[in-house]
């Protein structure tokens, strides 16, 4: 018997649209959106790009994590994953039931344009070639994005569009 959709995991690379999406998204199936990075922010104090300068990577993971497991406990809700979350082995095959997985495909050239309308924000990208770093990290994430049930591309399309697909999804996985 398929389990009820009770929570959607919005997973995918920087700037492939998860936090501008996912709300739309919530608030179609009358749910609540909830961004791993605000939790994390919010626990922390701090802006993620602080987190990583002063407590460095591997322990903004393990925040990232906790606050992940904690968010996909709950039901009626849509989660947006930071884009190295779902990039870890095992991360998307290891869901509680009920979860329903999308990966929001975005091609590096356009995440990096998108990432760069909000300078700062995203420690990785903030080198001397983001188009070079995105692709060398796209390249090695890919094959873990794709483990999501679903894909969407998003690339050259609106916010609207990318939401009213994963809404028709989610319709779809109902049983
Ligand atoms: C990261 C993505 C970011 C944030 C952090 C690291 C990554 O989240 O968690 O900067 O490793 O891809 P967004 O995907 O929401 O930008």
């Amino acid at each position: 018997m398929t389990d009820p959709v009770r929570r959607v995991l919005l997973v995918g690379f920087m700037g492939s649209g998860k936090s501008t999406v996912g709300p739309r998204v919530a608030d179609a199936l009358g749910w609540t959106f909830h961004d791993v990075d605000r939790v994390v922010e919010a626990r922390a104090g701090k802006r993620v790009a602080d987190i990583f300068a002063t407590d460095g990577e591997a322990r903004f993971r393990r925040m990232e994590d906790d606050a992940a497991r904690d968010l996909l406990r709950r039901d009626r809700v849509v989660v947006g994953s930071g884009g190295g979350w779902a990039a870890v082995e095992g991360r998307l095959q290891d869901l509680p039931p009920g979860t329903v997985s999308v990966w929001l495909r975005v091609s590096p050239e356009e995440a990096v344009r998108r990432a760069g309308r909000q300078p700062g924000e995203r420690p990785l990208l903030d080198v001397e070639d983001p188009l070079a770093a995105a692709r060398a990290l796209l390249l090695e994430r890919e094959p873990r994005y794709a483990r999501a049930q679903h894909e969407v591309d998003t690339t050259g399309r609106s916010p609207e569009d990318v939401s009213r697909s994963i809404t028709r999804l989610i319709h779809r996985s109902e049983p």
